[in-house]
C-alpha cells in the first residue's frame, strides 16, 4: 500500500503540442478512494497513464509511497490497472487471466491457486474459473478483470471507467461492489470517470478537471455544497444547478439584494456581509442554486425559508419529469429557466403559474467575469 504524489505534472503527447495536463499537483493518501472526473478529453486518462508508467511525463514528479517514479517502468511500479475494455487475454481461462500476473512474479504454483481461488470467491466468479472471456458477459469479464488486479496485492489500483460498458443497472452494482471491495482492501485506489454521480457516490475526495487543470479537489459534500468555480457548479450535480444573471443592490434594511428586471431577492445576512465586504455592491453577479432548494413560495413558508420579497419570481411551467420519488419542475421565468424539485405526488400541470421561492442559506455567488465562486 501507498500514497500517490503528484507534482506540478505536464504533459504534451508532442514536441511541440498543446498541453493536455497543466500544472497538476494532488497528494492521493495511503488507502484513499481518489476520482478524477471531467468532460472527455480533459486528460483523466493522460495523467493516470503517466502514474502508471504507460505515457511519459513531459514535466513535473510522481511519488508512489515516497519514491520518485518517474524512470520507474511500469511493471516495477507494482500498482495495477483495470481498463474500461477489460484487456483480458483471449485465448487464457479465467484462471490463467487472473494468475498471469502471478505466474510473471514467480510466485509458487499453490500460492497462485489458492490466490486465484480466494479472490474468485470473493467476486463470486469462482464458477467461471475454467471458461474464456468470450464466453462470459460483460459484467463478467469486469468482474474478471478486477480479480486479475486484487490478486497480486498492489500498492495501488488504477481505475479507467471501468464501468462504462456496463448496462446501467449492472453498473450501479459494481458501482457497491468496488467500493465494499476497496473497504476490504484498504488500498489506495485512484478512479476515472465522466459521471459525476459515480463520482459522488464512490469517491472519498474527487478531483475535478477541465482542459488538463484541477478545478477542485475535495470530499463529495463541499464539492457539491461549496465549488470552487461555476464549472464545477454546473458539472456536478443533477439536474445541473440553477444560474441567474443580477446585479447586487442595497435593501431597504440595508442588506444586499439580487436584483434583474423580473424579481428582487433579498441575500441571507451573512452572505450579504461577504459580499458587501468584498466590494459587490452594485456589481453584475451570478447566483448558482440547486432545484432542491427552490421552492413554491406558499410551501417555502411552512418550511420556515424566508422569503420576504417585494418583486416575487413568478414564471410559468413549461415541462415536467418525474424521477422515481422527486418530479422535476421546469419553470420558465422571463428568460432564465429555473428547476426545481418537487415530490412526485406533487402534481404540477404544464402551462401552470407559479411564484418561486429561493432558499437564501443556499444560495452561491459567483464573480461574472472570473465565474469563480465568491467565497
Ligand atoms: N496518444 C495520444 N496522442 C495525442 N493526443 C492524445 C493521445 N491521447 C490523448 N490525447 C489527447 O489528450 C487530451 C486528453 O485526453 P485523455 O487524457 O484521454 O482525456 P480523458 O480521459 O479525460 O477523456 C485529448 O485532447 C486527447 O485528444
Ligand atoms: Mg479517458
Amino acid at each position: 500500500m501507498a500514497g500517490v504524489s503528484l507534482r506540478h505534472l505536464y504533459k504534451s503527447y508532442s514536441k511541440n503540442g498543446p498541453l493536455v495536463v497543466k500544472d497538476v499537483s494532488l497528494d492521493i493518501e495511503d488507502g484513499e478512494f481518489m476520482v478524477f472526473v471531467g468532460p472527455s478529453g480533459c486528460g483523466k486518462s493522460t495523467t493516470l497513464r503517466m502514474v502508471a508508467g504507460l505515457e511519459r511525463v513531459s514535466q513535473g514528479e510522481i511519488y508512489i509511497g515516497g519514491e520518485l517514479v518517474n524512470h520507474v517502468p511500469p511493471k516495477k511500479r507494482d500498482i495495477a490497472m483495470v481498463f474500461q475494455n477489460y484487456a483480458l487475454y483471449p485465448n487464457m481461462s479465467v484462471f490463467e487471466n487472473m494468475a498471469f500476473g502471478l505466474r510473471l512474479r514467480k510466485t509458487e504454483k499453490h500460492q497462485i491457486e489458492s490466490a486465484v481461488k480466494q479472490n474468485a470467491r470473493t467476486l463470486e466468479i469462482e464458477h467461471l474459473l475454467e471458461r474464456k472471456p468470450r464466453q462470459l458477459s460483460g459484467g463478467q469479464r469486469q468482474r474478471v478483470a478486477l480479480g486479475r488486479a486484487i490478486v497480486r496485492h498492489p500498492k495501488a489500483f488504477l481505475m479507467d471507467e471501468p464501468l462504462s460498458n456496463l448496462d446501467a443497472r449492472l453498473r450501479v452494482q459494481m458501482r457497491t461492489e468496488i467500493i465494499e471491495l476497496h473497504r476490504r482492501l484498504d488500498t489506495t485506489m485512484i478512479y476515472v470517470t465522466h459521471d459525476q454521480t459515480e463520482a459522488m457516490t464512490m469517491g472519498t475526495r474527487i478531483c475535478i478537471m477541465k482542459d488538463g487543470i484541477i478545478q477542485q479537489v475535495g470530499v463529495p459534500e463541499d464539492v457539491y455544497m461549496k465549488p470552487a468555480n461555476m464549472f464545477v457548479a454546473n458539472f456536478i450535480g443533477s439536474p445541473p444547478i440553477n444560474f441567474l444573471e443580477g446585479r447586487l443592490r442595497l435593501g431597504k434594511d440595508g442588506g444586499l439584494m439580487f436584483d434583474t428586471p423580473r424579481y428582487a431577492i433579498p441575500l441571507a445576512p451573512e452572505k450579504s456581509k461577504t459580499l458587501l465586504e468584498k466590494g459587490y455592491l452594485d456589481k453584475a453577479v451570478v447566483l448558482g442554486i440547486r432545484a432542491e432548494n427552490v421552492y413554491k413560495s406558499d410551501q417555502a413558508e411552512g418550511l420556515g425559508v424566508s422569503i420576504k420579497t417585494e418583486t416575487p419570481i413568478t414564471g410559468e411551467v413549461y415541462f415536467s419529469e418525474l424521477v422515481g420519488a422527486d418530479r422535476f419542475i421546469h419553470v420558465k421565468v422571463g428568460d432564465d429557466k429555473i428547476v426545481m424539485r418537487a415530490a412526485a405526488y406533487d402534481r404540477i400541470a404544464d402551462g401552470m403559474k407559479l411564484e418561486l421561492a429561493l432558499n437564501p442559506q443556499f444560495t452561491l455567488f459567483f464573480n461574472r467575469d472570473t465565474q469563480q465562486a465568491i467565497a
